[in-house]
This record gives C-alpha cells, structure tokens and sequence, in this order.
C-alpha cells in the first residue's frame, strides 16, 4: 500500500471562496502578520485579533468543500493507498469533505486556547478575548491557531511520516512559511519522490520532480484518477 503524505495551503480552498495570504487582494495585503497573526500582536489588541478571527471563522462556515477536498477524501476512502493530508489551512474543508487521517499543522479556527492555561475547547462563532476559560476561569481566551513565533502542532508526527513516505505532494501553498515549506527539501533528502499542484510555480518548484499547474478543482481531481487508476 503506497504511502502518501499530501501538504495542502490556502490555495485548495480558494475556489470555495476563501481568501488566501499572498495573493495581490489576499489577507497580508489588508492585514499586518504582526498585529493578527502572533503573540505579541494578541497581546497588544485582542479585540482586533478576535475580529479578525471571527470574520474567517464565519467565511469558513459559509463554504463548502469543492472538487479538490472531496478528491483527496476519495482517493483515501478507496482504501488502497494510505493517505495523511497535513493542512496549514484553519477552515474545516477537508474534514467537511471526509478526509479522516488530517493533521491541522496550524490549528483550527473551531478551537478555543487558553492563553493562561493552554485547556482548549470548541470555539463559538463569535470568540472574545473576556470570554473565561472553562477550565480556569481567566479571561484570556484565543483561537487554536498557531502565530507566528510558536510551533505548528504535530510535527513529531509529521516528520516521520514523511520521510517513509512512497510520494509527497504539495497542494495550493506558496512555500513562503516554515516548516511547511521544507518538506519538498527534507523528503527530497530523504528519497521520496515529490509532486506540486498548484496554480503557478511555488517558490520551491524547482525543487519537485515534477509540477503540474492549474486551478486545484481541475489538477487535483486528474491527479487522484490517475492515482485511482494505477490501483
Ligand atoms: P499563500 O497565500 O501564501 O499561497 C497560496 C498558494 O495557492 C499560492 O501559491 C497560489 O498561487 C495558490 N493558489 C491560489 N489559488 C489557487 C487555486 N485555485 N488552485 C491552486 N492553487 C491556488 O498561502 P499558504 O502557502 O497556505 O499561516 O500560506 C502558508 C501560511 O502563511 C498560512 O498557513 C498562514 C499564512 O501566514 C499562519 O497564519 C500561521
């Protein structure tokens, strides 16, 4: 059964309607990383962090899966290849689609963190910095999402996985944030044959085996036929 770890960013839900960082109208063009996407930029606002949050919660929560998510969901259902899809994306996209084995390496827009106490919880819709904790009580309450200085989740899980991959590809991300965009590098070193989708050249392109360019809804679901054809 061949192994195959898939890496996918903001560019495989696009074509559901949700924003990704760096393209010329994406989140980074209205939006400073240090005032909403880090520690200190919580710290100095929470107010605006949580609006921030709680307007891509919502936008989450108004798409739907497109052709791209339900191609990867199928291609591990059908039960002949063993499928992880390691996500940097927030939304819930891939699970609303029925991917199972999903690691969300940045966290999840649907949980609530403790800033005093790290319990975490199931996020409302609308999420406040005053909102208490379940577990201690203080209000410090902040989305499940890794910023920028703290460390993506699950990667002693991840690393593994894959370097014993048979095949790495990398879905809709544009290879700008570590350690995501290492992967192509380290299962490269590692002897894993390596695949880019994406709707142009990533800034590590060069360093795939193969790259093939396009909307996600088209080059995805070719990929996984093909994949579903070769058994
Ligand atoms: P980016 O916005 O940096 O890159 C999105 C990539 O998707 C680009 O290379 C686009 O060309 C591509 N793309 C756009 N539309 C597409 C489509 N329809 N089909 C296929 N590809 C398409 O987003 P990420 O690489 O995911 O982290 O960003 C990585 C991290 O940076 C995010 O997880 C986030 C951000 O700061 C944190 O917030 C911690």
């Amino acid at each position: 059964m061949a192994r195959i770890v898939i890496l996918t960013g903001a560019g495989i839900s696009a074509e559901s309607g949700i924003r990704t960082f760096r393209a010329s109208d994406g989140l980074w063009e209205e939006h400073r990383i240090e005032e909403v996407a880090t520690p200190e930029g919580f710290a100095r606002d929470p107010v605006l962090v949580q609006r921030f949050y709680n307007a891509r919660r919502a936008a989450a929560a108004a798409a739907q899966p497109n052709a791209a998510h339900l191609a990867l969901a199928e291609l591990e259902a059908d039960g002949r290849h063993q499928v992880l899809v390691v996500t940097q994306n927030v939304d819930d996209l891939h699970e609303r689609a029925g991917t199972q084995n999903l690691i969300h390496m940045h966290g999840t827009l649907n949980g609530a963190l403790c800033a005093a106490c790290s319990h975490r919880w199931p996020a409302p819709q609308e999420m406040s910095a005053k909102d208490p904790c379940p577990a201690c009580s203080k209000p410090a309450t902040r989305p499940d999402i890794v910023w920028f200085g703290e460390m993506p989740y699950r990667m002693e899980e991840i690393w593994p996985a894959l370097r014993r991959a048979d095949l790495f590809v990398s879905i809709g991300t544009s290879g700008n944030v570590y350690p995501a965009a290492g992967f192509v590098a380290d299962a490269m070193h590692a002897g894993v044959p390596t695949l880019e989708l994406n709707l142009e050249p990533s800034t590590g392109t060069r360093m795939f085996d193969e790259a093939r360019h396009g909307p996600a809804t088209q080059v995805v679901p070719a990929w996984v036929r093909e994949m579903l054809a070769q058994g």
